[in-house]
């Protein structure tokens, strides 16, 4: 089975669209967990858009773990340190992007994220590298010291050619490196499929679809069609 991480950034969002305190991304959560996830993702964008910072405080006190997404900013890191997650999850991030486009390019920040993460691990957070199905990307994950990827699965979701044999040698490559294989974007009841076939894949995030499907079906029931999927 496996494990599947609800990412409700997106019930802030509907928060957020009016200024109320509802709907509360913290109750959303206990739903997910009702319904079968395994963890709650919630990303902290340094635009606040969605989630703020109290979220993830109050997202903390959970019974699953927290996989808190975030930049690989000096302020993110020391809020990081400070709540410490059970894991964080380093993505780029432009402010205006609608989502996370594209992987981290951990070859080109590697300086910066080395620090970095020796400082998460130091506060015993297991870091994952949100990355490309490149193979030069998890190489360099690897000697990061980076115990999780996580795949972007954006290009797959939207068709591109290829993406499936991408995401299998870059799933395979990873577990001979010893890293443990996570993945998520753009994931649906449609399209899950194939992804729960990738070699030695541990985990899923997945937020929009299932926050979308909750509109129709409630979180606890769209969270638990899709963990039906899950079984290998
Ligand atoms: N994983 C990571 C690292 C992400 O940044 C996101 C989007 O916030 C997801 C998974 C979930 O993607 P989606 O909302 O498309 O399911």
């Amino acid at each position: 089975m496996i494990r599947l991480g609800v990412n409700i950034d997106h019930v802030a969002t509907l928060r957020n669209a009016r200024g109320e305190f509802y709907p509360d991304p913290f109750e959303a959560a206990q739903y997910a967990i009702k319904g079968g996830a395994d963890g709650i993702t919630a990303h902290l964008r340094e635009d606040r858009r969605h989630i703020r910072d109290e979220d993830i405080i109050r997202l903390r006190r959970l019974s699953v773990p927290l996989n808190f997404e975030m930049a690989a900013t000096e302020e993110m890191v020391a809020f990081a340190c400070d709540i410490k997650p059970h894991a964080c999850c380093l993505v780029p991030e432009k402010r205006q992007e609608l989502t996370t486009e594209g992987g981290l390019d951990v070859y080109r920040f590697k300086e910066d994220l080395k620090s970095k993460i020796e400082r998460l691990k130091e506060a015993h957070i297991r870091v994952s590298l949100f990355i490309d199905p490149d193979p030069l990307q998890i190489e360099i994950a690897a000697k990061l010291g980076a115990p999780v990827i996580e795949l972007h699965t954006g290009s797959y979701a939207q068709g591109a050619g290829g993406e499936l044999e991408r995401l299998h040698n870059a799933a395979l490559f990873a577990q001979k490196l010893g890293l443990e294989v996570h993945a998520g974007h753009g994931l649906t009841y449609e399209n899950v499929g194939p992804i729960v076939s990738l070699p030695g894949l541990k985990e899923l995030n997945i937020g929009h679809f299932l926050i979308s499907q909750a509109v129709f079906l409630g979180i606890e029931e769209a969270v638990k069609r899709m963990k039906t999927l899950l079984t290998r």
